[in-house]
């Protein structure tokens, strides 16, 4: 299919025939491209948690057509979840919800509550469209590494385990929303994401809690996340340069993620990506500057992290989830 955005209406049949005989279709969000599965159905739900490699117990985000659709994919929604879904869908928030009926175990990884969202992607769209269902899809990626934001990425990620990938071209947040406790009206939020503190809290006139640790459990939020094969290492922005020439001196192939505040600089290096100035371009870019320095053969990666405020808080999580310690291996 076309990666313009234009919708490829076979292709899209096609892609709900799969979910509806209990396949796995990878599909593009606006934030990163999911591996779906109807939501409702267990054993489709199993597949994608082995395709993943992902342990059962971390729970999926069941993705939904409109806000109108959550009646049984969702109870007691409180009226401040309401409001937010309202003012925010179709777009990159998730709302943690107590699970409705239709909501099989398997898709929230045995836990009583749901997190859901509606994806403003025009083909995801109208793959909810025509499957009618929710679509249970965490990011098409292996577990623990960093997720999709093209059908290339997603090809190279999971190859042949995938029934069907629908292309849509590159995805336009490039991080994946945001995770928001929503099953009371004492909002918190659970993960940063495409939808900033600052628009929740300017919708909500109100400031967030931020958890230390919330009483809900939060799978996929243990350290080492969202990493690419190269040791990820951050330092101040003003230690970027020093320290990654000091490390390829000694032997390592550095990988250098380099402020935009520096672009231009000489950097002895085995590979060197400028970030954009631009934090929305950032985010964007983000996972396909990591896979690029994986790909250009790095083992170490020196970045530093931008200014925590909108979707640079975003970024930040991610970036350190990615330098986080790893399993033994
Ligand atoms: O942007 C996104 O959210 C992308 C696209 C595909 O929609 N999806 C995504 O899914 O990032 P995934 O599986 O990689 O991350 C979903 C995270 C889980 O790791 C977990 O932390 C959280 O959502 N989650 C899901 N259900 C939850 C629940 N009931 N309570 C708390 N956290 C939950
Ligand atoms: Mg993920």
């Amino acid at each position: 299919m076309a990666g313009s955005g234009d919708i490829d209406e076979a292709a899209i049949d096609r892609a709900a025939a799969v979910l509806r005989g209990g396949g796995l279709v990878a599909f593009p969000t606006e934030t990163v491209y999911g591996l779906g599965a109807d939501a409702a159905d267990g054993a489709a739900v199993t597949r994608v948690f082995q395709v993943k490699g992902r342990p059962p117990s971390h729970p999926l985000i069941v993705h939904l057509g409109d806000a109108g659709r959550l009646d049984g994919w969702a109870e007691d929604v409180p009226a401040t979840a309401r409001s937010l879904a309202e003012r925010f869908w179709p777009g990159p928030l998730t709302l943690v919800l107590r699970r409705g009926r239709r909501v099989p175990l398997e898709t929230t990884g045995g836990l009583d509550t749901v997190a859901v969202r509606v994806p403003a992607h025009p083909v995801a769209l109208a793959l909810l469209a025509a499957f009618g269902g929710g679509i249970a899809a965490p990011s098409a990626n292996r577990f623990g590494s960093v997720s999709p934001t093209t059908a290339g990425h997603v090809h190279a990620e999971l190859g042949d385990a995938v029934d069907l990938v629908l292309d849509g071209g590159p995805c336009q947040v490039g991080v994946e929303s945001t995770i928001v406790d929503a099953t009371s009206d004492t909002l918190s939020v659970l993960r940063p994401g495409g939808v900033t503190r600052e628009d929740l809290e300017a919708a909500l006139g109100r400031p967030l809690a931020v958890p230390v640790t919330s009483h809900i459990r939060v799978p996929g939020q243990h350290p080492s996340h969202y990493a690419p094969r190269a040791r990820v290492v951050l330092v101040e922005p003003g230690e970027v340069i020093a320290e990654a020439e000091l490390a390829q001196e000694s032997g390592r192939q550095v990988g250098v993620l380099l402020p935009s505040a520096l672009a231009g600089a000489e950097v002895k290096a085995h590979a060197v990506v400028t970030v954009p100035a631009s934090i929305p371009a950032y985010a964007r870019g983000l996972y396909g500057f990591l896979r690029e320095l994986d790909q250009r053969g790095c083992d170490l990666i020196i970045a530093s992290l931008p200014a925590e405020q909108g979707l640079g808080a975003a970024i930040a999580n991610r970036l350190r989830r990615a330098a986080g310690p790893r399993p033994a291996a």
